[in-house]
Formats: structure tokens, C-alpha cells, sequence
């Protein structure tokens, strides 16, 4: 299969603990490579905007708000089937499910507060890597 990429996101929950390597160390160890990588901290029209999918969730308040908490990094991760590979590795949204190994069983703290996030699709993986990042800050 042909090298796909993935968008990744490092939430505040995590920077804030000072876990960046440790999660960069999973997604590495998974066969992932990190091609792009920039600490920020998200504007609240960042966030709606990247979250705009949830935005008649009751929980969309709830994410916006800790999205801007703190610094996050974002990510261009690119691998064999790195969009499904990554989901496995994050595991599931909410840790309680989340199998041995993964990112969210070995970190997060809630559902809302869950460590990582990763596209659901290639489609979505394009959309959102060009949300935060030029071809000229990515290098595979
Ligand atoms: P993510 O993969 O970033 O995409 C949407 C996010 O919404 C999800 O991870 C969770 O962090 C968050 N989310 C989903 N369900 C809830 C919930 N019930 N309460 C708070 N946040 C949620």
C-alpha cells in the first residue's frame, strides 16, 4: 500500500503533563512517521472551525474550551494505512474502552480530556492537515 498521511493532534491534557515524547515515542514504535510537527496555542476560531462537525453536540462548548486550555501540538504523521493504523494506536474516544497499549488507555483522562485526537478518513485527513500546515513545513 501506498504511503497515506494522517492529521494528529497532541491535546492540552497532555502537553500540560509534559507527554509529547511519550506519545510521540507509541506513534513512532507503531511504524508511524512523524513528516510535520508545530506547537501552538489554538485560537477559540481554530478550534470551532476544526470541530465545526460537533458543533450542535452538547459537549461542543465543553471541547472548544479545552482545546484553548493550553498549548497543543499538531502533527503530519504518514505511514501505511496511517489513518486507520493511528486510530488503532490512539484507541478508542473514550479511554474506559480503550484497549492495553494504546495512546488513550495509557494516558487519557476522560473522554473529553483524551490526549490525542486523529483524522477518521483520508478525506478528512487532507482537509485538516491544511488547516494547520503548509507543504513547505512538511517533509516526509
Ligand atoms: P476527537 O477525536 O478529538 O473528536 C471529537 C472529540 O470530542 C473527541 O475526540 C472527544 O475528545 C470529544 N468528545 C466526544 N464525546 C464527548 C463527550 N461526551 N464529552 C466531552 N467531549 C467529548
Amino acid at each position: 500500500m501506498a504511503a497515506q498521511r494522517t492529521f494528529s493532534i497532541i491535546k492540552p491534557d497532555a502537553t500540560e503533563r509534559n507527554l509529547t515524547g511519550a506519545i510521540n515515542a507509541v506513534i513512532e514504535k507503531a511504524g508511524l512517521r512523524i513528516i510535520g510537527q508545530r506547537r501552538i496555542q489554538m485560537t477559540r476560531a481554530q478550534a470551532e472551525r476544526f470541530y465545526g462537525v460537533h458543533r450542535e453536540r452538547p459537549f461542543f462548548g465543553e471541547l472548544v474550551d479545552f482545546m484553548v486550555s493550553g498549548p497543543v501540538v499538531v502533527q503530519v504523521l504518514e505511514g501505511d494505512d496511517a489513518v486507520a493504523k493511528y486510530r488503532d494506536v490512539m484507541g478508542a474516544t473514550n479511554p474506559a474502552q480503550a484497549a492495553d497499549g494504546t495512546i488513550r488507555k495509557l494516558f487519557a483522562k476522560s473522554i473529553g480530556e483524551n490526549s490525542v485526537h486523529g483524522s477518521d478518513s483520508a478525506e478528512n485527513a487532507a482537509l485538516e492537515i491544511a488547516q494547520f500546515f503548509s507543504e513547505a513545513d512538511i517533509a516526509g
